[in-house]
């Protein structure tokens, strides 16, 4: 795999500690402004680049995040891989609080947000082929970063991406069931289909920090998130320098 590698931190990751930082990107875009400054850097000595999908310090909701901004901002920086982090719910059993994904498949219930870039007047209208949302070369590299780290996690389900900020009603989510949908989070839409049209492999590292809404024994606290997000976060952390690595031996 050859280009630059560009990492999308979601809540948890305003930051990426170990990134020598040469330069802080102030990118304006046809779109607008980014949620932050795009940070140029190298880990191991691979040139990565971040941004913090929330702004750091963490202050934009999910559904007022400029996702057109963010991920035009990193291809025009060079970058061709996009891994982006995202704390979800679980909805299956299998996705307990503290479970790592790599999801397969999208189903989006947002609404109201700036889904294209190809709006008729900046771009011709296009229809992208969406039918695997993610890059499968990149989430195969997500899973073999995973093994090297000795982190488990687990591959592929559907990830429903709901509005926000909102947590979901029981019943939204027994539906969502119903439809498949194996975690819920808020950011996996449009960013996913964004980066196809920008043609950006993309693939997400998703940490389950909750049990969806009544999946588990009472309220979602916002306790109970953040323990998982502190556990959680250091093993994204463990999977993303070697994923650095294994990207840098691909070059
Ligand atoms: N629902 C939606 N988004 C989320 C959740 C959830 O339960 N947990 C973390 N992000």
């Amino acid at each position: 795999m050859s280009g630059s590698l560009a990492i999308i931190g979601g809540t948890g990751l305003a930051e990426l500690p170990g990134l020598t930082i040469s330069k802080a990107h102030d990118i304006q875009t046809p779109f607008g402004s980014p949620s932050a400054p795009v940070l140029e850097g190298e880990l191991y000595g691979l040139r990565v680049l971040f941004i913090a999908r929330h702004g750091h310090p963490h202050r934009i909701p999910p559904h007022l995040v400029n996702y057109r901004a963010n991920l035009w901002a990193l291809q025009k920086l060079y970058a061709t891989d996009v891994l982006a982090v995202n704390a979800v719910g679980g909805i299956s059993k299998n996705m307990k609080p503290g479970t790592l994904v790599v999801p397969k498949q999208i189903i989006d219930y947002t609404f109201g947000r700036e889904i294209t870039i190809f709006d008729g007047e900046f771009a011709p209208v296009s229809h992208i082929d969406f039918s695997y949302p993610y890059s499968e070369k990149l989430r195969e590299l997500i899973e073999k970063s995973a093994q090297n780290a000795n982190e488990k996690v687990i591959n592929g389900g559907v990830y429903g991406v709901t509005q926000g900020p909102r947590l979901e009603t029981a019943a939204e989510i027994f539906r969502m069931e119903k439809d498949g949908c194996d975690i819920v989070g808020m950011t996996g839409m449009p960013e996913a289909s964004l980066a196809r049209e920008l043609k950006l492999n993309y693939a997400s590292l998703s940490l389950v920090v909750n049990a969806a809404a009544g999946k588990g024994t009472g309220a979602i606290t916002i306790k109970e998130i953040d323990d998982h997000l502190n556990v959680g976060i250091a093993r994204v952390r463990n999977i993303i320098d070697e994923l650095v690595k294994e990207f840098y031996l691909k070059q």
